[in-house]
């Protein structure tokens, strides 16, 4: 979501006054010490890339193309359009409102459908998706549908918010599933497909792990603690060799509220950013669940990961509750080479930290059935960065989330396994995490050699308490992210010491010619951009860059445009444009067909805050987001 809409979910979610504010001018690092090879991209030797040499920055400079990326980038827009490289083209798969089952109401622009046509129809807001293969030319595609856009959603804005309003709202919440079938014009959902399915902020789902049933997790509707209702905020995604989809619950925190001013907000709900006040979505308004004094507990039951099994429409989605509970960005899954299943996790908010889970259990790929409950039981960890000497790159550890060790006591607060995974944030504190510029999507190398987080920006970073300058997040105020790379020791994604450096700084060398303004050597005026946040690496190696950023194109932007996606040449650290999105928008959501030869991106939020979008339909018509399927002319595989 973008972070400079103040409605959204990813903006104000520090809500304290800054405090011990020290300025903290950023290191007087110039762009001409990047080329000497010193700081980024210099993890090469180490994790078996080639190491940056100054002829291959040189190269950079001038475009020579690396091996990976065939493209001719693009240039970046402003256009009130979806702009792909020359021989690529662009069709509409689905957009918000769009009927995902048979004789389901169509679109409505007015915004005074009811939510029972919602509920039949595609959500809001796409975001992560994962497509699961039914033969060659069908499959079956699960995506996020994150948030509302209430100002469109409801022909009178969100001014007089009603009862159905609200479950409009659920409806247009959570996750769809619908199958999908290539055809001579491309791909098209197939509304009587028998996987189709909503799944929305009502849906009944199960509690599993060590926190499920302990009484945090118990509410008037629930004594068990196990069964609770629904998904929403789902942000990015991931998913299972064994066919499952993971959803991710981001912002939760803002659908609850209360009108009850003798209610007050534990330290604990503060640290997740529960507040009384529930402006925007009112759900508490007219459903006792998500109101903080009726239900304190209920919060406690969402900022989970949830596994979806995506070929069994009926089954429960399952909340895995041994991943922690926070305001989760993706799921990065891979099994590592000992068996065991590794899961990198970002937590998207202003000094919150990088998490690892390890599963207890293996593997096993030749009975897919015994690899169901991998993610009910394992080890989580936190990440903690140390650099050299004020360089950006260094040495880090995973720091383990286990009750009775590292501090995670009855003494400091923590009496339960369950009580240090509903809390936490507030164990990755205990235990000395470092505190990170908004975690956003990680992926992992498909050679497993290293994994990259996209640090979004962080306008707290060296101006609030317990957020300093340095490490990987090196620039106060740091308005326009960077991504960090990290090899784990010997290859082994299970162990708990890995090396770190940043695969990129984004900065905008046409305004600021020097420091870190500038961005790294990598960065130049023909591909930069700000705030990278989807992040995606396809089976050929190439890494995809989406970003969420400020699209004002002026000022310290000015050059940058619309938000974009990028391909990135992890082996020489080059960058390409390779599409830019409609006005106001952000793109967020990547997959491919498992030939690679179609890219499913989406296109979130165009026209956000009145902008002036009209995509996709052009005309005067109302902004939708929309899943685009990117082909090419010849029928090649997408970046080569
Ligand atoms: Fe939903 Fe952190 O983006
Ligand atoms: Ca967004
Ligand atoms: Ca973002
Ligand atoms: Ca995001």
């Amino acid at each position: 979501m973008s972070y400079n809409n103040s409605h959204d979910l990813c903006s104000n979610l520090n809500q304290e006054q800054d405090s011990e504010f020290t300025q903290l001018a950023d290191k007087a690092v110039s762009r001409r010490s990047f080329l000497t090879g010193a700081g980024v991209l210099g993890l090469g030797a180490f994790i078996g890339m080639s190491p940056i040499t100054n002829s291959v920055q040189a190269a950079i400079r001038t475009k020579v193309k690396s091996q990976l990326i065939g493209f001719e980038p693009i240039v970046s827009s402003t256009a009130d359009t979806v702009v792909v490289p020359k021989g690529y083209k662009v069709n509409n798969l689905i957009s918000w409102g769009d009927p995902i089952f048979d004789g389901a109401p169509e679109f409505d622009p007015t915004g005074r459908a009811p939510a029972s046509a919602q509920a039949l129809q595609f959500g809001d807001n796409t975001d992560g998706m994962s497509l699961f293969p039914l033969s060659s030319d069908r499959a079956v595609l699960a995506v996020n549908n994150e948030y509302t856009n209430t100002d469109l959603l409801y022909d009178h804005k969100g001014d007089m918010i009603s009862a159905d309003d609200v479950l409009k709202a659920k409806n247009a919440h959570g996750v769809s599933v619908f199958e999908i079938q290539q055809t001579a014009e491309g791909w098209v959902v197939d509304r009587s497909g028998k996987l189709n399915r909503r799944i929305t902020a009502n849906t009944p789902m199960q509690l599993t792990g060590p926190a499920a049933g302990h009484d945090l997790l118990k509410t008037a509707a629930d004594q068990t603690g196990r069964e609770v209702l629904g998904t929403f905020n789902n942000c990015a995604n991931g998913e299972t060799p064994w066919g499952t989809y993971l959803t991710c619950e981001e912002n939760f925190h803002k659908y609850f509220g209360t009108e009850d001013e003798a209610h007050s907000i534990s330290a604990e709900q503060k640290r997740y950013g529960l507040k009384a006040e529930d402006k925007r979505y009112q759900w508490s308004k007219f459903d006792q669940r998500f109101d903080l004094a009726k239900n304190p507990n209920e919060p406690n039951r969402h900022g989970w990961v949830v596994e979806i099994d995506p070929m069994k429409p009926e089954s429960k989605p399952l909340k895995r509750t041994a991943l922690g509970r926070f305001k989760h960005e993706n799921a990065a899954l891979m099994v590592d080479d000992s068996g065991h299943v590794v899961v990198y996790l970002g937590d998207d908010e202003r000094g919150e930290h990088l998490y690892k889970f390890v599963s207890k259990g293996k593997y096993d790929a030749n009975d897919q059935s015994r690899n169901r409950d991998l993610l009910v039981d394992g080890t989580l960890y936190v990440a903690k960065f140390s650099a050299d000497n004020g360089e950006q790159k260094g040495k880090g550890e995973w720091l383990e989330l286990t009750f009775g060790k590292n501090g995670l006591t009855p003494d400091n607060g923590f009496n339960s396994q369950a009580e240090v995974l509903i809390y936490t944030r507030l164990a990755a504190t205990q235990v000395g995490g470092t505190t990170m510029d908004r975690p956003e999507w990680v992926a992992v190398h498909p050679n497993k050699s290293s994994a990259c987080c996209t640090l979004t920006n962080n306008k707290h970073r060296g101006k609030k308490e317990g957020q300093p300058v340095g490490g990987p997040n090196p620039r106060a105020g740091n308005k326009y992210g960077q991504i960090v790379r990290w090899a784990p020791m010997n290859g082994d994604h299970t162990a708990t010491e890995f090396s770190w450096d940043l695969f990129l700084i984004a900065g905008n060398p046409s305004i600021h010619q020097e420091g870190l303004l500038a961005g790294s050597s990598n960065i130049t005026t023909e591909n930069m951009f700000n705030s990278p946040d989807g992040l995606g690496f396809d089976k050929g190696g190439r890494l995809w860059i989406m970003t969420d950023g400020k699209y004002s194109n002026a000022d310290d932007f000015a050059g940058m445009g619309n938000n974009q996606m990028l391909c990135a040449d992890p082996e020489t650290g080059e960058i390409h444009r390779f599409l830019t999105g409609p006005i106001a928008c952000e793109v967020t959501g990547l997959t491919f067909s498992p030939d690679q030869k179609s890219m499913f991106v989406g296109i979130q939020h165009p026209g956000e805050k009145g902008k002036p979008s009209h995509f996709p339909a052009g005309g005067n018509s109302k902004p939708r987001s929309t899943i685009v399927v990117i082909t090419r002319e010849d029928g090649g595989v997408i970046g080569a």
